[in-house]
């Protein structure tokens, strides 16, 4: 029933602008606008009214300029355009009326976008072409269609995400969103629906205020940019994008610039896709190799997951577009992933499980966090009021905004409360319901609900500029760069008796495998992304050796398959006996690791096992290649392999990465992020993982990883930092020196690395701290610092790391701080965690940790007192009740109770005073200051 009305409108600002509606492009469908129909608009229309209304309000922007007589025939045009637009919405209009013009929430313009132009128009505005003025049209001629003579100031491309051609004007300048004015401006139903999704992608729109939604998308290897027909049915559908290595993979490159680079061609795919912030990276722990999703998290160390991950924020946002650093925490497991308690204690939430957030937090500042769906400690991340706003906001001064996991919103004004900004995906109007209950009801604020709002709009006011419709993409570039990553990803195991690189001539080379020819180079789950291109290895190594080797191929098995297929095994066999060496691809079916379900066990399929004993008999020259994206037992079996090379997930040009590698056209660079263990009996959080009645225990604490492995001495199959090379290296020269002193130290490690071998090669440098006296348990060692450093044979280089004072801390508890214990440390420097080359010890100033002296403590902790205790054991020894074996039979009695007994040197309502005058001359004896 609008139609008239609004094709009018249209028209009417069409006709000023002289712009002309394209009949014959469709409305995109998917895009980071409003909706379409305001709601009260119901019906059949295909307008989006909004973008009606930003036009008729930039045309009256615009003719601030114009000289007297165009002006006001202007104005008297717009004026009849908005009666038509606003006697077709009555409702938008009388929301128009009560509120301020749209104007008054944007700030004046700004030159922040750096030479970029636009205004903060809604995407789907693109799909009108407009004559800017360089094209020489008249703004006041007619609305006739003259898409011949717009194109000029405009640029066309065509959308790889829509299929669409649509030409864009130049905007003139970038406003920016003034959140607090905007936020004042709203009323209390707006701002409670700025705290919702307006669908699975989008932020809410305020169209009477011109703010627009925002597009969120997944993810942290490549662009998941939903179709809306899959958006709609929550099936995998996306449109095509660079799938870069998973983090399981990447990670094991050891080099933030690499990771930085990748960060931002990812932007600049959502940049052209015009998705505002890329929903990772996920920084999560690897607590146990079982986690079916450990392909897309970094690492079993936080320290290499928090720099990593750093570099990988950085990288995207210098790029204008945001991040969502997830998932906020603890949420190291699958199974019953949407409510298991994770029982975890503080001292190893903050050492291990918060740390990687806190370092990204605190050096990247990333725009955005996603909580997790877990509960902690009994408490849901997206109720935890202590997660969300103690720690992430009051200790690390983020800044941001935080937004649920998709569906992790249990109750949602509770969520308000704790610090959870946003719900996502769209709860269809429940979350927005409960606010305002909760408003009514005065268990929530009006106060709360601005600040989320606000923390709303700050986002889309940060995305803004990096929005402007009709960015393209390289896609060739960035496949070239996923090989370069790729190639730095995989790790070099073994290579017994130097089988690899294969030589560049010689006789046949057998492939076995079905992975040679069927990749395996991502995960599956919400990370899933529809490749551009896929490398396979098998042709890249025939490409590779462009006849100058014969390569000849066999399946051996059914991907899928755990039984081996005796017919594809014996034809296998035939290839290796013909050949002078046998490359065989094995690796983990996508059916056993995925987000949304753990694995069950570690081995690889007992067909592929059958068919490597095979191929071991037939030929001693095999070569491993392993695809996987969560690490597999190798002990079993790799005494069959002479060489091994840990593919990971190595995502699209995967393929012609491994055959750089196994050519030799390139070195194997890559090194461990994760141990490899002997047996998965072995693993830390073996017994306790993935817990039992909604409930897991993480009893090993600190001891994850190498940190469990090396404290425990137990043997494994490849340790952390592991990784081979071409090429040699050697380390000497290690020179430490202690700047500074307590909180403010610093101690840079400096040493010489040559490359001992005949061509060049990157060596990753890690150096592990070792405190060998402390008044808590510490694992045996952590790694604290590491860098990449690329030689030319022969050539030396000097590596320099610094490390802070947090290198050297550990969380107290009680004092609820880190602390640096002064003394002694020894730094390890090495190849990996368990191959230390070098290491020197430093003395450092830090403080004296005295716990306070109340009654309740135990004598132990009196007596232990470096000042109180001797004077106290004097006190207690003088009245001749106290030997030194009694006292040592009572130290574990809290001091109240000691004080109880005959002899003790005062009485128990005196403690107060004596604990004051047993260390009236200590500075502070309670703050360890
Ligand atoms: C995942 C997130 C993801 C989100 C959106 C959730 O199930 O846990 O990592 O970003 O879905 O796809």
């Amino acid at each position: 029933m609008h139609r008239g009305a609004i094709a009018l409108a249209l028209a009417g600002v069409m006709a000023l602008a002289g712009c002309a509606a394209d009949p014959d492009v469709e409305p995109t469908q998917d895009r980071s606008g409003p909706a379409t129909l305001a709601p009260d608009d119901q019906g059949d229309d295909v307008v989006d009214l909004p973008t009606v209304q930003d036009g008729i309000d930039d045309l009256r922007d615009g003719l601030a300029d114009a000289d007297e007589d165009a002006r006001s025939g202007a104005e008297a045009a717009l004026d009849q355009a908005q009666t038509a637009l606003d006697e077709a919405t009555p409702a938008r209009a009388a929301r128009r009326r009560r509120g301020t013009s749209p104007s008054a929430v944007w700030r004046a313009p700004s030159t922040r976008s750096r030479g970029r132009v636009r205004t903060p128009r809604t995407p789907s505005a693109a799909r009108w072409t407009c004559s800017a003025d360089s094209s020489g049209g008249s703004p006041r001629s007619s609305g006739r269609r003259r898409r011949d003579r717009v194109r000029p100031a405009g640029r066309t491309t065509t959308s790889l995400h829509t299929g669409v051609s649509m030409t864009h004007a130049p905007h003139e300048h970038v406003r920016s969103l003034d959140a607090a004015r905007a936020v004042a401006e709203l009323t209390l139903e707006e701002k409670a629906s700025l705290l919702d999704g307006s669908d699975r992608w989008h932020t809410e729109p305020v169209d009477r205020l011109g703010i627009p939604a925002i597009m969120l998308a997944d993810g942290p290897h490549g662009l998941r940019k939903q179709t809306p027909e899959a958006a709609r049915t929550d099936t995998r559908g996306s449109y095509p994008a660079t799938c870069f290595p998973p983090a399981v993979a990447l990670s094991s490159s050891w080099d933030a610039d690499l990771v930085h680079r990748v960060g931002t061609a990812l932007a600049d795919e959502a940049r052209a896709a015009e998705v505002a912030v890329l929903l990772g990276p996920g920084v999560n722990m690897k607590r146990s190799p079982l986690c079916g999703r450990n392909f897309e998290y970094f690492s079993e160390d936080p320290y290499l997951t928090g720099e990593l991950a750093a570099s990988f924020v950085e990288g995207v946002q210098s790029r204008g577009v945001g991040t969502s650093l997830k998932h906020f925490a603890a949420n190291n497991q699958e199974t019953d992933r949407r409510y298991v308690s994770a029982e975890v204690d503080e001292r190893t939430l903050r050492e291990i499980y918060l740390a990687a957030f806190e370092r990204v937090v605190t050096r990247a500042r990333p725009w955005t966090v996603m909580c997790s769906y877990n509960r902690i400690n009994g408490v849901y991340s997206a109720e935890n009021r202590w997660l969300l706003t103690e720690v992430l906001r009051e200790e690390w001064g983020f800044d941001g905004l935080v937004m649920s996991d998709w569906d992790a919103v249990n109750l949602r004004e509770a969520g308000v409360r704790a610090g959870l900004d946003l719900e996502m995906p769209t709860s269809s109007g429940v979350g927005r319901r409960r606010v305002l209950d909760a408003v009514a009801a005065g268990t929530l604020t009006e106060a709360d609900v601005d600040l989320a709002a606000s923390r709303v709009l700050g986002l889309v006011d940060r995305c803004l500029p990096a929005l402007a419709p009709g960015q393209t993409v390289d896609h060739d570039a960035h496949h070239r760069l996923a090989r370069e990553a790729a190639t730095r990803s995989a790790v070099l195991l073994k290579n017994d008796g130097g089988l690899l690189p294969l030589a560049a001539t010689g006789g046949t080379v057998a492939v076995v495998g079905e992975f040679a020819r069927t990749p395996r180079y991502q995960g599956a789950g919400s990370s899933l992304v529809v490749p551009t291109h896929v490398d396979d290895a098998l042709s890249a190594l025939r490409d590779a050796f462009a006849g100058s080797r014969d390569v000849t191929f066999a399946p051996g098995f059914r991907i899928e398959s755990e039984t081996p297929d005796a017919g594809l095994v014996a034809e296998a066999v035939e290839h290796a006996r013909a050949a002078d060496v046998v490359v065989v691809f094995l690796g983990l079916p996508p059916s056993y690791e995925s987000e949304g379900y753990d694995r069950e066990h570690m081995h690889l399929p007992a067909a592929q096992l059958t068919l490597l004993d095979a191929l071991a008999e037939a030929n001693p020259d095999v070569v491993v290649v392993l695809s996987n994206g969560s690490a597999v037992l190798v002990d079993p079996w790799q005494d069959r392999a002479r060489a091994l090379v840990e593919g990971w997930l190595l995502g699209q040009a995967g393929g012609g990465a491994l055959a750089d590698l196994l050519t030799g056209a390139a070195d194997p660079s890559g090194r461990l992020s994760e141990t490899l263990p002997l047996r998965y009996h072995d693993t830390p959080s073996f017994g306790a993982f993935p817990g039992e009645h909604g409930t897991v225990r993480y009893g090993e604490g600190l001891l994850i990883g190498y940190r469990w492995y090396d404290t425990r001495r137990l043997d494994v199959a490849y340790p952390f930092g592991h990784g081979l090379s071409y090429t040699t290296f050697a380390y000497t020269h290690l020179t430490t020196t202690v700047h500074d002193a307590g909180a403010d130290t610093v101690v840079s490690v400096s040493l010489d690395v040559t490359n001992t071998g005949g061509r060049a090669g990157r060596d990753v440098v890690q150096v592990y701290v070792h405190d060998p006296e402390s008044t808590v348990m510490r694992p045996d060692q952590e790694l604290k610092g590491f860098a990449p450093v690329l030689l030319e044979p022969g050539e030396t280089r000097t590596v320099t790391l610094a490390l802070d004072a947090r290198a050297f801390s550990w969380w107290h508890v009680g004092l609820g701080r880190w602390v640096l214990e002064g003394g002694a440390f020894e730094l390890r420097v090495g190849r990996s965690s368990r191959d230390i080359l070098l290491s020197a010890v430093v003395e450092l100033t830090g403080e004296r940790i005295d716990e306070p002296l109340s009654p309740d403590v135990p004598l132990s902790i009196w007596l232990d007192h470096p000042v109180a205790g001797p004077r106290l054991r004097e006190r207690m020894t003088a009245g001749g009740h106290y030997d030194d074996h009694r006292i040592r039979r009572m130290r574990e009695n809290p001091v109240a109770r000691v004080a109880r007994m005959p002899g003790f040197p005062v009485a128990e309502e005196d403690l107060g005073g004596f604990a004051r005058e047993l260390t009236a001359d200590v500075p502070d004896t309670s703050t360890g200051s």
